[in-house]
């Protein structure tokens, strides 16, 4: 099948593209399309024309979409209208990432996909209104909603992933403060990219949830990643309170992979053997 990945040298597009390696593959830059101009999007991909388009670009820094919430909404609202616009003109299936943060963390139980979304932040509003401007214009659509990524090929638009982050903060800190009142799961690329794989195969159409299984706190995951390492770090759990941001946060966004479960399509292991996996291929490349 061709199919072309936007967002390809992203943390999630890398993945995708080494798993997708038995496909016809075209892999997009933003430098090959940019998702905000309507006709790079229609004369690229209508050049192109694949039978499956998978969109993994976005604007995922939180912080700067709550300062630049017009560029936010331009990638993350209106570049996913330009895509499905497209695939509505060629008739092609379009597969699209989206994110936990469309819900407000009320809930206190893991999120289904029939769950109301209620977004806290900029980032969260403008991933909304593309999943709603899909919903709108194709029938042929998947949207997953995903939620704590990491990868080998590193998170871009955030200046690394979370691992990124405790990796260098054991290097230049004598004590790491990590919070321990915000809930998520944790989800490696690569078991998210095989789980994409397998559902492309399909024709369930619809909204999905695919994370690994299970939670655990921001601080509980601090934890686990230095265990896997090996780093004897002082580690300290503190309260959200004492980190005070600009951006609200859901405090417990956990997805539950209902529809795939649905579907016996649920291959996605616990969130701690996909970290462990992950930290040996980080050491087996050298970057510890
Ligand atoms: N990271 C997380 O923890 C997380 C959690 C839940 C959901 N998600 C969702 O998962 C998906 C993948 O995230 P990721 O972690 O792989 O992010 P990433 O590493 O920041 O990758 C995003 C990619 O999108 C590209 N891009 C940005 N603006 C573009 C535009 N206008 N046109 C074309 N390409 C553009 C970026 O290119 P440049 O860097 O060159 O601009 C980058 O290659 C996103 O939809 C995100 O919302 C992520």
């Amino acid at each position: 099948m061709k199919i072309a990945v936007v967002g390809a040298d992203g943390q999630l597009g890398s993945d995708i593209v080494r798993t997708l390696k038995d496909e016809e593959i075209v892999p997009l830059a933003i430098q090959d399309m940019d998702i905000t101009d309507f006709e790079s999007v229609n004369r690229t991909l209508g050049k192109i024309s694949p039978a499956l388009i998978i969109n993994t670009a976005a604007f995922t820094n939180v912080k700067e979409c709550e300062k630049n919430d017009r560029e936010a909404y331009e990638v993350n609202g209106i570049g996913a209208k330009n895509l499905a616009i497209v695939c509505k003109r060629l008739h092609n299936t379009l597969f699209h990432i989206s994110t936990d943060y469309v819900f407000d963390g009320e809930k206190g139980s893991p999120y289904i996909e029939t769950d109301i979304p209620r977004p806290l932040n900029v980032y969260g509003l403008s991933k909304l209104a593309g999943e709603y401007y899909i919903r709108y214009i194709l029938e042929n659509y998947f949207i997953v909603r995903t939620s704590g990524l990491y990868g080998i090929h590193t998170c871009i638009g955030k200046g690394g992933n979370f691992i990124d982050t405790m990796v260098r903060f054991s290097k230049e800190k004598d004590e790491i403060k990590v919070v321990d009142d915000e809930v998520l799961t944790p989800t490696y690329t690569l078991d998210l990219s095989q789980q994409i794989k397998a559902l492309i195969k399909t024709n369930f159409y619809g909204i999905y949830h695919i994370t690994n299984e299970g939670e655990c706190s921001w601080y509980e995951f601090a934890k686990a990643i230095f265990t896997f390492l090996d780093f004897n770090v002082n580690l300290k759990r503190v309260n959200s309170k004492e980190f005070p941001s600009s951006v609200r946060r859901p405090r417990y966004s956990v997805l539950e992979n209902r529809a795939l479960k649905k579907l016996k399509l649920n291959r996605m292991r616990p969130w701690q053997g996909a970290l462990k996996d992950y930290i040996e291929e980080r050491k087996e490349k050298g970057m510890v």
